[in-house]
């Protein structure tokens, strides 16, 4: 049964002004559905639409929104009644990397805002709604730096975790309603917010997947109902595998820390 056919006509998708979250809306498109695609930057949404409205036979809506906004679940509710949102990506997320002491205070709380805050309510709102209607999926941007703790990036890991561990218990509980959660745990990804960060030479070095190649990966997996977490790439799993079984937590933390700090040098922690 096609995605189309077995949630509804909608999709949206959070964070979808550019690199993975233009990809999901996209990848959504080229199945069939209908997309809204939420950010804070209007004139990349526009474009985005534009592209989806162009290259596919779908409807688009632009939604402009601050996902730390008071307005997200009012927003997301009311979009939902109005469309009826069958498949829901949150796919933003903020990610300042620096020595945790040096990271201003302000920077963490928006990490937490944007990435498990507006995650939780956004899920509160459209998994209720779906359940109501006993259909829908929603998928959970994480990542697989939610699996472990690392110096540079303690926070927007550890709010990764979180992401993780919720849609777990969401992918169990709400499944019974209806509901499908996956969760989407990637490695490194060539996105914009990468490309920027991230100096060419050690990017290459962590072997970034293209967002097109995550997507259609997790794509798949939905459409097969394999939840409830999906690590895209054969070394990403592979990795994992042997780092969870042959090594101990904390040499795991050090490890990743390490390669951090080799990435992001002169940030030393
Ligand atoms: N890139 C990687 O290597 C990588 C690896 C593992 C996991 N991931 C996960 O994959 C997801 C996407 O990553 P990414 O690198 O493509 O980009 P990102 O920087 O995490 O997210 C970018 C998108 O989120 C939107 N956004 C950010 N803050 C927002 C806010 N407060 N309200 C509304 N929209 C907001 C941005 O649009 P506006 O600026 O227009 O609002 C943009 O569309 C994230 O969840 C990330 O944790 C990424």
């Amino acid at each position: 049964m096609s995605l189309k056919d077995r949630y509804g006509d909608w999709a949206l998708v959070a964070g979808a002004s550019e690199g993975l979250g233009k990809a999901w809306a996209r990848a959504l498109a080229g199945a069939g559905l209908n997309v809204v695609v939420v950010a804070m930057d209007r004139e990349a949404l526009e474009q985005v639409a534009a592209g989806i409205r162009s290259d596919f036979a779908v409807d688009t809506r632009v939604e402009v929104l601050d996902l730390t906004a008071p307005e997200l679940a009012s927003r997301m509710a009311a979009l939902d009644a109005e469309l009826g949102i069958g498949v829901a990506v949150y796919n933003a997320s903020f990610s300042p990397i620096g020595p945790f002491l040096e990271v201003p205070l302000e920077d963490k709380l928006k990490v937490l805002d944007v990435n498990a805050r507006g995650l939780l309510i956004w899920s509160d709102v459209l998994g209720r709604r779906m359940a109501g209607r006993g259909r829908g999926a929603l998928v959970l941007m994480s990542s697989l730096a939610g699996f472990i703790g690392s110096a540079l990036v303690a926070t927007y890991a550890a709010t990764k975790a979180f992401d993780t561990v919720l849609g777990e218990g969401l992918w169990e509980e709400l499944g019974r309603r209806g509901v499908d959660v996956m969760v989407v745990a990637p490695g490194t990804i060539r996105t914009p917010t990468i490309t920027k960060s991230t100096p060419a030479d050690k990017l290459a070095k962590l072997l970034p997947m293209e967002p097109e190649d995550v997507v259609r990966e997790a794509v798949d997996r939905l459409e097969l109902r394999s939840g409830p977490t999906v690590i895209p790439g054969r070394f990403n799993r592979w990795s994992r595998q042997v780092v969870g079984r042959l090594l101990s937590r904390r040499a795991t933390v050090r490890l990743f820390s390490n390669r951090i700090r080799r990435t992001y040098g002169g940030q030393g922690a």
